[in-house]
């Protein structure tokens, strides 16, 4: 059947038009049993998990802090020597409370002023990055990520610049990294089959 690109472009402007900001779409999702998404489940999960996992033992990373943490199906395969998930959904952070209870090394806080000032040397952020839909957002997420981080972070998404579709909007992050947080240098990127890659930053 053919699409009418009337239709479309009508659809996508009253689904843009109803979105109700992008921390309360999270924490709807996850309170009508929504998950992380399929990036955090199966192939995609084991390589992003098996890619951190190598990267933290060989740099002899002591602790880590993500933004964004999801349900914890992702974080569950971190072997970290200390880890602490934050996230901006109170559902979430409960789900990942429940799945992690018997670790010792993960903790998981909501992402609010209280948990702002906690640090690590490596903070991370996968597929988080083209979900922050509102401009403020997604600076001030960018800025809480290079705070937190004492030595490395390390960012899974994909670096353009796109049109705001739903919950979904890329953004050019090395951009704002070279504009803002300059003792931040690039000194990796793993590319990936999918859209999203691999960037590493390491504090000068
Ligand atoms: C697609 S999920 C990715 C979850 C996890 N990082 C993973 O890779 O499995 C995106 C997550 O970002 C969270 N999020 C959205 N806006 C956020 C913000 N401003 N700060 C921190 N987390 C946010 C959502 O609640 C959701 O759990």
């Amino acid at each position: 059947m053919t699409r009418n690109p009337l239709i479309d472009w009508t659809v996508k402007k009253i689904r843009n038009t109803l979105f109700p900001g992008s921390a309360l779409y999270w924490e709807r999702h996850y309170s009508k049993d929504g998950n992380s998404g399929s990036g955090s489940y199966g192939r995609s999960a084991e390589y992003k998990a098996g890619f951190l996992n190598q990267f933290v033992e060989n740099n002899h990373i002591q602790s880590v802090i993500e933004f964004g943490c999801g349900d914890g199906n992702q974080a569950m395969q971190f072997n970290f020597p200390s880890y602490t998930g934050l996230d901006v959904s109170t559902t979430a952070i409960e789900k990942c409370g429940e799945l992690c209870k018997n670790d010792p090394a993960k903790q998981f806080f909501i992402l609010d002023e209280k948990t702002t000032g906690l640090k690590a040397e490596l903070a991370i952020s996968l597929d988080v990055i083209y979900h922050l839909i509102e401009k403020d957002v997604y600076e001030n997420y960018m800025k809480q990520l290079f705070t937190a981080a004492t030595k490395y972070v390390i960012i899974y998404a994909w670096d353009v610049e796109s049109d705001k579709n739903y919950h979904v909007k890329h953004r050019k992050f090395s951009a704002w990294i070279k504009e803002n947080v300059p003792e931040f240098k690039l000194f990796n990127k793993i590319k990936n089959s999918t859209f999203s890659d691999f960037y590493i930053y390491h504090r000068r």
